[in-house]
Order: C-alpha cells, then structure tokens, then sequence
C-alpha cells in the first residue's frame, strides 16, 4: 500500500483542487450524505427518522456520542444543556457596544468568539475535560446569544432562559416573550423550530465545517474555532441563502408575483446578470436535498395553523418550483430546491425577522461543528491543516531604492 501521504511530502508532489472538488480532507464518521440517491444520515440514521422520531437535543447527543440516547440519559442531556443557557452577565455590556442596527450575524460572531474571554475554563482544544464542557457551553447558550442580539436590536429587554421548556421553546420564550405580558409557547411553532434546528445539526465538510476545523486544528480555543464558523456560514452562497432566498422570493412578488417567474428566471438564465436563484444548488446533492422535502412539509403545516395558506411567497415559492424543475438549465446542471429554499418561509412564519435567519442557522450547526471539532482532535492522524499553493506570482526580484521605483 502506499502512502500518498508520505509519498507527496517525499517528492514536493501536491494535488490542485480548487474548492475542495475532488479532495477528501479528513475521514469521518459522522455524517453521510448520498448526493446522487439525496439521502442524509447522521451516525447511519436517515435524517427523515431523526426528524420525525427524535428531538434537537436527542440529535445532538447522537452527534456529539455516536448514539441517540436511553429515556435516563436523555434527562441527564437535557440537564447538563439547560443549567448553562444562561450567559455571563458581562455578555450583556460587550453586547451593548454594537450599533443595534448591527447585522445579527456580526454580532453573533464577535460575542461567539467573546465567549472565549468569558469561560478560561473550557479553552484548552486539547484537553477532553475543556472540549466537554465547551461543547456543553457552547450548545446551551447559542440561543440565549441569538436571542439577545434580536431583543438589543429591537430595543426590548433580555429575557432570560426558562429551563422548564424545551431547547426550542426557550429560544421561542427568549425571542418572544416580554416581561409585560404572560407568553404561551405554540407546540405548532416549537416543532417547527426544533425539525429546523435538526436539519441544520450537520452536513459534513460543507464550508463552515471545513473552516471549524481548519481553525480548531491550530490548536486554538473552541470557541474561537465556532466563530470561524460563524463568519463562513455568513456567506450568502452557503448559510446566508437563506435570508437571500427570501430577500428573492420578495423581489419577485414586488415585480408583480407568480406571473413575474418566467421574468426572473430569464434573469438568472442570462449569465452575465449574476443573479442566481437562492436555494437551489448544491455541491454534494444532483438529487432533491432530503432536507428540502422535509422543510416543505413543515413550511405547510406551520402556514395551516397560522392560517397563511395564502402566503404569497409560499405561492412563489411552489410555483418557483415547479417551473425550475422542469426547465432545460436548472434540469441539465441538477440544480434542485436544498434546505434554505423553505426554511425562510418557515421562519419567517413563526416571526423570526429576515436578517436573524442565518443566525438560527448557526445556532442548530453549533453542535455538527463541535462534534467534527472533536472527531478531529481524537483523531491520532491530526496535523494542522495547512493547504500548498501553486505560484503563478513574480519570480525573484530586487528591491530598488525609493527614487528608482
Ligand atoms: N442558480 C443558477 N445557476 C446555478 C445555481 C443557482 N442557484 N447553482 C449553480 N448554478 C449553475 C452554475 O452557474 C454552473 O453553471 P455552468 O455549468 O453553466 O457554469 C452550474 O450550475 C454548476 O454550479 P457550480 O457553481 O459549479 O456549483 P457549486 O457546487 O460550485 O456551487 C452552490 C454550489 C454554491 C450551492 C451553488 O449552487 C449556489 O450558489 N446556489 C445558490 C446559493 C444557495 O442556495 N446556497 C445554499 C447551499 S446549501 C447550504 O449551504 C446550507
């Protein structure tokens, strides 16, 4: 057998693979997605079942463990989680720096990275005992920090965790509720929130993940390593589509609604308008992404409680759909709707503002990048990463004298 490893590093051979096309950069054994079949399993459990069968926090523990746990250790999970959702209070004062017109996702990654000051405890990546407890921190304030950074913006007060309610009711309470009024959780709205959060809990080595780990294999803080992550799903061309496919979907009803499509299409078609159209695509999935026929059926479940079935976007949405899925461009290049494309309409649904919508988003994939964190870490064979170049710059050169230049 050779090790092209070694192999490579004895010869000064590397591969060139821009965008990580055909490079694997690390084996896991985490999450497994069929981009062909579109099936999605976390540790061998397809994604469809979790949704349906399992909780957020059930999910999590079967990605950080390896396995969904027993009624017992289940309670224990949801203990350990909720004694530590709530945050320092100095959180609060380096929260109040920010303009409250800032976007949440700035602000989450600063106070992401911030947590790092605030817990000296849990910083050592290197020590199981700091990663535990940093994975434990980290998934149990998430909320509490989004749901913060959207009152601070609205000018409300925090409203501090509720343990008695489940991860997604406390985020819905902490979101919501206002120290002038009684709040009932909706069960409709807290489903709906928690499938999203599992269907955002991990994706292999998507961009973000990839910048986890790339970070955390410095040796740096955990927490500093989820903040990278943070600032890449930012990006509208990964987490960020899904605050730019609803940004579209409502450009398109502006431009005058479901007749207006063929307009929009047209303008994606024409490459040289850059427009693309937000949650379709993907790398990995040539198939429907499992995780967008689940958000389907949540998005009309959610709009038939609330009475929305009417929604405009929605009718864009669907109409979007369809005609895409049987157009020559988006049929030759596989390009089907991935989880962003209903997610939004959810979201929007339940009454979480367009621009926080990345930032649940970051909350749910809090634990896949933690678990990909440590799966690295453990992993005897981890070295930093540390990607070569090809050099098409100048050859060498001498510095002239500042009146010569
Ligand atoms: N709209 C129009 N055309 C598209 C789209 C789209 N959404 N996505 C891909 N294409 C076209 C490309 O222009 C390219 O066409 P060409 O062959 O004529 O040059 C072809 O399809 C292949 O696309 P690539 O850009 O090579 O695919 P890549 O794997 O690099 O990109 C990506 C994947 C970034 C997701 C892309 O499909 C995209 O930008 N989609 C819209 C943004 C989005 O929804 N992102 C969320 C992804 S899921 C997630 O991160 C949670």
């Amino acid at each position: 057998v050779i090790d092209i490893r070694k192999l490579y590093a004895q010869t000064g051979m590397f591969t060139y693979d821009p965008g990580f096309l055909s490079t694997a950069a690390c084996q896991s054994g985490i999450t497994y997605i069929d981009g062909d079949k579109g099936e999605l399993l976390y540790r061998g459990y397809p994604i469809e079942q979790l949704a349906t069968n399992c909780d957020y926090l059930e999910t999590c523990h079967l990605l950080l463990y390896g396995e969904l746990p027993d009624a017992k250790k289940k309670a224990e999970f949801n203990d350990l989680v909720t004694h530590h959702t709530m945050v320092n209070e100095q959180m609060q004062f380096f929260l109040r720096g920010f303009r409250r017109d800032a976007h949440p996702m700035a602000v989450m990654t600063g106070l992401v990275g911030g947590l790092s000051a605030f817990y000296h405890d849990s910083t050592d990546i290197n020590n199981p005992e700091h990663r535990e407890i940093a994975a434990i921190r980290l998934i149990a304030k998430m909320p509490t920090l989004v749901a913060m950074a959207y009152k601070y913006s609205i000018g409300q007060p925090f409203m501090y965790p509720k343990n008695e309610l489940s991860y997604a009711g406390n985020f819905l309470h902490m979101m919501f509720a206002t120290p002038c009024e009684p709040f009932k959780v909706s069960p409709t709205l807290e489903k709906a929130l928690d499938r999203i959060f599992i269907l955002h809990a991990d994706h292999e080595q998507n961009a973000s993940t990839s910048t986890v780990r790339l970070c955390g294999s410095s040796g740096t803080n955990p927490f500093a390593a989820i903040a990278a992550g943070v600032a890449c799903l930012w990006g509208p061309a990964h987490g960020g589509a899904n605050e730019a496919c609803l940004n579209m979907l409502q450009e398109i009803q502006d431009m005058g609604g479901v007749d207006k499509i063929g307009d929009f299409i047209a303008k994606v078609k024409d490459k040289s308008s850059g427009v693309k159209l937000m949650g379709f695509g993907h790398r990995v999935y040539k198939n429907y992404d499992p995780r967008a026929k689940l958000m389907q059926e949540t998005c009309k479940e959610v709009l038939a409680e609330l009475g929305l079935e009417n929604d405009p976007l929605l009718k864009i949405a669907v109409a979007l759909e369809k005609i895409a899925l049987e157009d020559e461009y988006f049929v030759s290049r596989k390009l089907y709707p991935n989880v962003d494309f209903y997610s939004g309409i959810v979201q929007r649904a339940i009454g979480i503002p367009v621009p926080l919508f990345t930032a649940v988003f970051a909350l749910a994939r809090t634990v896949g990048w933690i678990a990909q964190l440590n799966e690295m870490i453990a992993d005897p064979e981890y070295k930093i990463g540390r990607p070569r170049q090809l050099f098409v710059g100048s050859e060498r050169r001498d510095v002239k004298p500042i009146a010569q230049r």
